[in-house]
């Protein structure tokens, strides 16, 4: 059986109806990253950039876990060993569809952020400039995302846990951003056989062993429920 690590990206939520970043219309080709996901952009335009999150945010809100999240849910609650999903995505859908211990490595719309004081807090759906921060009252709110240039969050942690898997998948991710896209290569490192469950071939598809395309919301199931039958 073994302890299985799942990575996922935004194509795990495409199917709830939120954009993923890189395919055709993806977010990626509405805005520049260097304008809504960088700490200068942030600093150049806070109104664009709180603009960006809070649409983000409303559509995050609104959106329903799909059959892939239940299905990751339904494994970690069913495999005899630890399951951890550590996502790339800032949306709650994982946790909406029943997993637990989610972590959220680029951080979460839900959470704000002080960049004065680090304190964090719940965000409101709509995050305005120069809200002042509870703890310290600066004037220094932002989404507690994880912007290009920045440490993604719960590093160490997830590098504990791939040097323990025995099973390593990546789900819905392009495999171009890193430390994330690495992640395959810690987990061959100690032996895990890994999967790819992904829409089409992503950047990183010959490091993986065995490789499914297609929709999450029939890929995963069917993953899933493959990995149970060898219980
Ligand atoms: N089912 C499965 N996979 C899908 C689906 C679907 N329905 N739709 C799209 N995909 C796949 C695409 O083929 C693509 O490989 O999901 C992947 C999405 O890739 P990206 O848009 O690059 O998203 P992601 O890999 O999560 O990006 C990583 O980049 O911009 C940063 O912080 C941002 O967390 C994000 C990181």
């Amino acid at each position: 059986m073994g302890k299985i690590v799942i990575l996922t990206g935004a194509g795990i939520s495409a199917e709830s109806g939120l954009g993923t970043f890189r395919d055709e219309g993806g977010l990626w080709s509405q805005h520049r990253i260097e304008d809504v996901a960088t700490p200068e952009g942030f600093a150049r335009n806070p109104e664009l950039v709180q603009g960006f999150y809070n649409t983000r945010r409303t559509h995050a809100a609104k959106a329903s876990p799909n059959a892939a999240h239940m299905a990751l849910a339904l494994l970690q609650r069913e495999w005899p060993d630890e399951v951890v999903i550590v996502t790339q995505n800032v949306d709650g859908l994982h946790e909406a569809g029943g997993a637990e211990d989610v972590l959220h490595m680029h951080g979460t719309l839900a959470g704000a952020l002080c960049s004065a004081c680090r304190h964090r807090w719940q965000a409101p759906e709509e995050m305005r400039v120069g809200q002042p921060c509870p703890a310290c009252q600066e004037p220094t709110a932002r989404p507690d995302v994880v912007w290009f240039g920045e440490m993604p969050y719960f590093m160490d942690q997830i590098y504990v846990h791939l040097a323990e898997c025995e099973l390593f998948a990546a789900i819905g991710t392009s495999g171009q951003v890193y430390p994330a896209a690495a992640f395959v290569h810690e987990a061959l490192a100690v032996g895990a056989q890994t999967f790819e469950l992904n829409l089409e071939p992503s950047d990183v598809v010959s490091a993986f062993d065995e490789t499914r395309f297609g929709p999450a919301t029939e890929t995963v199931p069917r993953w899933v429920s493959d990995l149970m039958g060898t219980r």
